[in-house]
């Protein structure tokens, strides 16, 4: 693996390693510390959007492992604006061991990766967020015991960048995927047909549906995310007048199977995508799911800069 840009681009048996490592980082961190493997390496994190978790959890895993990590926020480097992607790429690749980046289009994260010798991580684009759906499926397997395959996790909302890299680290791990999302707020045709040759191989199934209800039904894992995400601020009041029938709260929550966990990536807009009860009642496994950002990113560094 050179670079990680999505989950799509890994074999099963990539992702099943990782998440072995990930689960091997979080205990040796619990029993005291991790050994520092990422000494005197350096990652350079680009932002050109707002982050918290993202951010603290690769600026923690790089210090975790030995290594240094420095954030460059959008006024330091307008990608593509003060200076070329090409350029940046070349000029990074002689300070730092990797390149992680949260951007807009994607097509940058991708230019990123074809410039830069360096491995590059992609920390979020306007159409996947592989590092959510990796620590998504650390999470899942640490609850579930290992015992994943067949179990039906079910992503109600926008069909979003979260949403595709959900839908395909659960076709990878042979998890079966099914979305509720209003109609006109479908994940891209090419992300689902990707989805679907991905499940085909795996021998799971990939669901759509327009009704939350019908979508959740019997699911093991209900996930959520806003409804508006970084960057399309300016139709959140029509979103707003759209997404309230898919909103996560108890009555829709009966509809999955009694032992359901309920994640959210986050950050949670509390009383729309997902009720206050819901995000803090025992189902919820939304700050374990944050925590494990930390880990499962731990594996990936180690993987790719180690
Ligand atoms: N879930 C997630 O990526 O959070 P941040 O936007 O805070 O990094
Ligand atoms: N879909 C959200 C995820 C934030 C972590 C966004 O892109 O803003």
């Amino acid at each position: 693996m050179q670079d990680f840009l999505a989950l799509a681009d890994l074999s099963t048996q990539e992702i099943q390693s990782l998440l072995d490592l990930a689960v091997d980082l979080k205990k040796e961190h619990a029993g005291g510390g991790n050994k520092p493997i990422l000494q005197g390496k350096a990652l350079a994190m680009v932002f050109q959007k707002p982050s918290l978790r993202t951010r603290v959890s690769f600026e923690m895993g790089m210090q975790h492992l030995g290594g240094h990590a420095l954030y460059i926020g959008p006024q330091e480097i307008g990608l593509g604006q003060r200076e070329s992607i090409a350029d940046i790429a070349r000029v990074l690749d002689g300070y730092v061991d990797g390149i992680m980046a949260r951007v807009f289009a994607h097509q940058h994260v991708l230019d990123l990766a074809h410039w830069a010798e360096k491995p590059v991580i992609n920390g979020l684009s306007d159409y996947n967020h592989p590092c959510q759906g990796l620590s998504d499926a650390l999470t899942i397997y640490e609850h579930y015991k290992g015992d994943i395959k067949g179990l039906k996790v079910t992503y109600v909302g926008d069909g979003n960048n979260v949403a595709i890299s959900l839908m395909h680290v659960c076709a990878k791990l042979g998890m079966n995927f099914a979305i509720g999302n209003p109609a006109g707020y479908d994940m891209p045709a090419a992300a689902i047909e990707l989805g679907q040759e991905i499940a085909a191989q795996s021998g799971s199934s990939i669901e759509l549906f327009n009704d939350p209800g019908t979508a959740v039904a019997d699911a093991d894992v209900v996930y959520t995310d806003t409804w508006t995400s970084m960057g399309q601020e300016e139709e959140s009041k029509k979103r707003e007048a759209v997404f309230p029938p898919f909103q996560v709260n108890n009555e829709l929550l009966r509809a999955a199977k009694p032992t359901a966990i309920v994640m959210h990536c986050l950050p949670a807009h509390r009383g729309q995508e997902i009720t206050d009860e819901v995000a803090d009642g025992p189902q919820s496994q939304l700050f374990p799911q944050a925590h494990n950002r930390l880990h499962a990113q731990k594996a990936l560094l180690a993987t790719l800069l180690g």
